[in-house]
């Protein structure tokens, strides 16, 4: 069901001005190209040693005002009743299933079914109960761990909280665990997002990594900070946490981050952060993020992308449906 954008290129970079690798990613879906990954100086040795930190995007305050004030009118006018009905009621939304084979993948791990829902962005457009049928539909996939990537609120830290009954009744088998996208960041107040969620069983994965244990198998879950507005985005501490022969999984909520952080044994990176574009046409294209498709082939490594569920700006998404992304991990076809 999926339109997935497949390619089998690897990313080739060069260095760029200012200490920045730039994507020379000449076969990559336009969007991608130019994607920008700060490189650690001197030089980049391994994966392991590369700072992703990208410089926060900023607004004018003009700007800002403006989107605000647009938000504002179009919820007073029903928008986030539009939003719900045609976006994120049962039928609206596309459940992408996404096979990823994984070679010498362990037997008890044949089948691994994750779950990953993004950019909620709770706010003006999406409130308390608005996701009733997004983990109706989450829970009858029946997954095995769920992964929430980033961008829960629009504009306040307490919108967050706003999701939590819904996210709450999620079931996965083992775990549903977080990161934190650029919004989430809005009055610094992450510590309290954690804490509610902890209360709910959902946990924040901050450059660190979880160890799961499924029978004699382990899948090891890094979650990283967000590139543009998490203080410190370091990969090495998080993945010091996984073991050999462990199913790594890297959530990740700019895909950015996808080639510095694929490498052997890594199996797959989930992102969100660009809504598919949430507009996707020509004229509007270069004012969101730029991001690569939906799947990309990294060597070893599957970037997953999801277009999200939520809405920035305007209740409004043109060619870039909402989804759920379930992806299933197998040894057949490695
Ligand atoms: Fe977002």
């Amino acid at each position: 069901m999926a339109s997935a954008v497949r390619s089998q290129e690897l990313p080739v970079c060069r260095e760029g001005p200012h200490g920045l690798r730039v994507l020379r990613a000449s076969r990559f879906p336009p969007r991608w190209r130019g994607a920008r990954i700060a490189a650690e100086p001197p030089a980049v040795s391994s994966p392991q040693t590369i700072s992703l930190r990208q410089a926060p995007r900023r607004f004018s305050s003009s700007r800002l005002g403006a989107m605000r004030l647009l938000a504002r009118t179009a919820r007073m006018c029903g928008g986030r009743g539009l939003y719900r009905r045609r976006h994120l009621a049962p039928g609206r939304f596309e459940i992408r299933r996404e096979v990823v084979s994984v070679p010498g993948l362990a037997p008890d791990l044949e089948g691994l079914r994750c779950v990953q829902l993004s950019d909620l962005h709770a706010g003006p457009f999406l409130g308390r109960g608005d996701l009733s049928a997004v983990v109706e539909a989450a829970n009858a996939l029946g997954p095995d761990l769920v992964f929430l990537t980033g961008d829960l609120i629009t504009h306040e830290w307490r919108e967050a909280l706003v999701v939590l009954d819904d996210l709450g009744r999620l079931t996965p088998r083992l775990a549903t665990l977080a990161v934190f996208g650029n919004h989430d960041y809005h009055g610094r107040e992450e510590g309290r997002i954690v804490e509610a969620y902890r209360e709910r069983g959902i946990d924040f994965l901050r450059n660190e990594a979880r160890r799961i244990a499924v029978g004699a198998a382990t899948v090891a879950v890094v979650g990283l900070e967000d590139l543009e507005e998490g203080k410190v985005v370091d990969p090495a501490p998080a993945r010091a946490g996984v073991q050999p022969g462990d199913l790594e999984l890297v959530l990740c909520h700019n895909p950015a981050g996808g080639p510095p952080l694929a490498r052997p044994g890594c199996a797959a990176v989930f992102s969100g952060h660009t809504h598919g574009g949430q507009l996707d046409l020509p004229v509007l294209r270069r004012q969101g993020p730029s991001h690569p498709g939906l799947r990309l082939r990294l060597g070893g490594t599957t970037l997953i992308v999801s277009r999200g569920l939520g809405s920035v700006g305007l209740p409004l998404r043109i060619g870039a449906p909402t989804d759920i992304v379930l992806a299933t991990f197998t040894g057949e076809g490695a």
